[in-house]
């Protein structure tokens, strides 16, 4: 594909594993490897291993792993080309211009100099005497000069081309306007504006980058509220958070979250530094991740509408899942956060703050809501569900807090309630126990394994495999001895045909390949083929002895399947003659009958 080896080679050899990954995880030398809390999953406990030697990566709770291209290209959200790009500027390489790489390609920074540009043009247009009835709007919305300055908001003006011309004029391409989200292509071939005649509030990253708007309309006419940049090769609308880049100096380890950027905008304006918005979606698990980076609770102030409760729960479960609490404020019939301080003030906000429920009101709230509790049966029902929930904690205090409080709600005897609790959490366990023995019995057997289809097939044979190549990736000088004997053909499977051929020169020449060489793997293909590699570096036996013994155990395992098909195929032949011969008799019975 688009980069040579040598380029790929010095790519790796530039871009230190350790220190880059040390910018995102924070890793304790461990022998000669490195832990850390692994950035993919959840956990407590450190799994996630760095391995300086050969330069990679191998989380042993979750599967995930790779190489620096893989890890930033995992961890980004970035492309192959984007990621080989972000490591070569990082290590101040010249990108290899190659003229087979399809010319769409836009880079992530000139979109993102593309969008800053707008930004400041937007800005400029808003103190313009165009931007008169702007200024009048942000008046009625109570945002003043100083809040207006600090979150760069714009007025992009009521025309169809105005920032096309400006940014054209300034050397970027129709292309890279289009891909940032800022123009498109009309009929006629020429470009228009995105944004026109709205209030735009520049979307800002945790780095300072500026990535895209949130454009609200002026005119109450027109058909959307909001409009949004989407997702371009610098921005992610699931992994964003608005306001992040200030609310993480805001010196609290608290969030206040929003549904948009005005209330989030509304309440920093009334001293609340650490409020923070989602795009009016509820929270995704990347978002959490960001979170948990810098908060270890989030007050979320989602409207409370059908949608906003349902935003509320899932954001409550996401957060929990990365060890963040959550509180839920209630602004009673006030719509948002903006509303409330205009019409109460901001010490009154801060009481909601304070007056906040945790997590399990806001739930068992929810379900006696659902239910009317004057009527004993409905009760019941409202009961048993509370229940039902409460034996989903997982420490036995959170449980008792939440059968008194049950028990409060329902007007129950606390002894009833934890009998009941009690009963559930005893089915939930031996349902799970099920669960996770016909879970691991299907994983043994090679069910579920889509990297590697044909486990389930020739379950011994992959495991040779799997210890072969990782053999041949820790130690690939002992191939060219053996180069006769092993070729892709020997292999039995498909993933590891394909994984060997990828390989198979550097093997050639007893070199260390790059894993994440030309993008050919998948996420999940590269992690398998990592796992093999970091199975062989916390073993001894990884010598030439090893190697044969695996060669000749592949070539017995390779001799037994291709009986095993030529029989199946032998079979089906006969299972025709057999019909054949049935079609016959019966025919000839029938002709007998005539
Ligand atoms: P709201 O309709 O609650 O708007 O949508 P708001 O935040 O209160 O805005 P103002 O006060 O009327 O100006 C909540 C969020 O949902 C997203 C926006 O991010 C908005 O802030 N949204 C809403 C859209 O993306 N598109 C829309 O058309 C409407
Ligand atoms: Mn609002």
């Amino acid at each position: 594909m688009a980069f040579s080896q040598g380029f790929l080679e010095e790519l790796k050899d530039r871009n230190d594993i350790t220190e880059l990954i040390s910018k995102y995880v924070a890793l304790k030398r461990a022998g000669s490897v490195m832990l850390g809390l692994c950035p993919f999953h959840n956990e407590k406990t450190p799994s996630f291993t760095v391995f300086p030697k050969t330069r990679s990566y191998y989380c042993f709770g979750c599967g995930a792993g790779g190489d620096a291209v893989s890890f930033v290209m995992a961890l980004e959200g970035l492309s192959y080309p984007d990621a080989i790009e972000h490591l070569a500027n990082r290590a101040g390489m010249q990108l290899e211009v190659d003229d087979e790489r399809p010319r769409s390609r836009v880079r992530r920074d000139r979109v993102v100099s593309a969008t800053t540009e707008a930004a400041r043009f937007f800005h400029k247009c808003l103190n313009a005497p165009i931007g008169q009835g702007a200024r009048e709007y942000l008046e009625k919305r109570k945002l003043d000069n100083l809040t207006v300055r600090r979150f760069g908001i714009g007025f992009a003006p009521d025309s169809w081309d105005a920032l096309s011309k400006h940014l054209t004029a300034l050397g970027y391409t129709s292309e890279e306007l289009e891909a940032a989200f800022l123009c498109r292509k009309g009929k006629n071939g020429g470009l228009y504006d995105v944004f026109r005649n709205r209030l735009v509030f520049p979307l800002i990253d945790t780095g300072g980058d500026v990535l895209g708007f949130s454009a609200r309309r002026l005119n109450e006419a027109d058909d959307r509220k909001y409009v949004n940049t989407s997702d371009t090769p610098a921005f992610k609308k699931s992994k964003f958070v608005f306001g992040m880049n200030m609310a993480k100096n805001s010196g609290e380890d608290t969030l206040i979250m929003c549904e948009g950027c005005m209330d989030a905008v509304a309440l920093h304006q009334a001293g609340f530094g650490n409020a923070v918005a989602t795009l009016g979606t509820a929270i995704t698990s990347e978002q959490a991740r960001l979170i948990a980076r810098y908060a270890k609770t989030v007050y979320l102030s989602y409207d409370s509408d059908g949608a906003g409760k349902n935003a509320t729960l899932k954001g409550i479960k996401l957060l929990s899942e990365v060890g963040v609490g959550a509180k839920i404020l209630d602004l009673g019939d006030i719509k948002d956060p903006d509303e409330y301080i205009k019409q109460f003030g901001a010490e009154a906000f801060s009481r909601v703050i304070k007056g906040s429920t945790g997590q399990m009101d806001y739930k068992l709230k929810e379900i006696a809501d659902g239910f009317n509790m004057n009527l004993p049966e409905e009760k019941l029902r409202a009961f048993d569900k509370m229940c039902a929930y409460g034996a989903t904690l997982s420490g036995k205090a959170e449980r008792e807090v939440c059968g008194a409080r049950i028990g409060e709600i329902c007007g129950i005897s606390f002894s009833a309630v934890t009998e009941t609790i009690d009963r559930k959490l005893t089915i939930n366990k031996s349902r799970g126990k099920k669960e996770e023995a016909g879970k691991e019995m299907q994983s043994a057997l090679g069910f579920g394994d889509k990297v590697n289809r044909d486990r389930v097939k020739v379950p011994a044979a992959v495991m040779i495999e799997e210890r072969l190549l990782g053999l041949l990736l820790y130690k690939p000088e002992l191939y060219p001895p053996v180069a006769d004997r092993l070729k892709a053909e020997s292999f039995i499977t498909e993933f590891s045909k394909k994984v060997f051929s990828l390989y198979e020169d550097d093997f050639a020449q007893g070199k260390e390949p790059v894993l994440s060489k030309d993008g050919a793997l998948t996420t999940e293909e590269i992690s398998r083929v990592t796992g093999m590699l970091a199975a062989r570096q916390s073993v001894n036996d990884n010598g030439k002895a090893a190697l044969d013994a695996c060669i000749n155990a592949l070539e017995r395992e390779k001799l037994k399947a291709d009986y095993d098909a030529d029989i199946s195929e032998r079979g089906a032949a006969a299972l025709e003659e057999y019909i054949a011969k049935l079609k016959e008799s019966k025919k000839a019975s029938e002709d007998k009958k005539v």
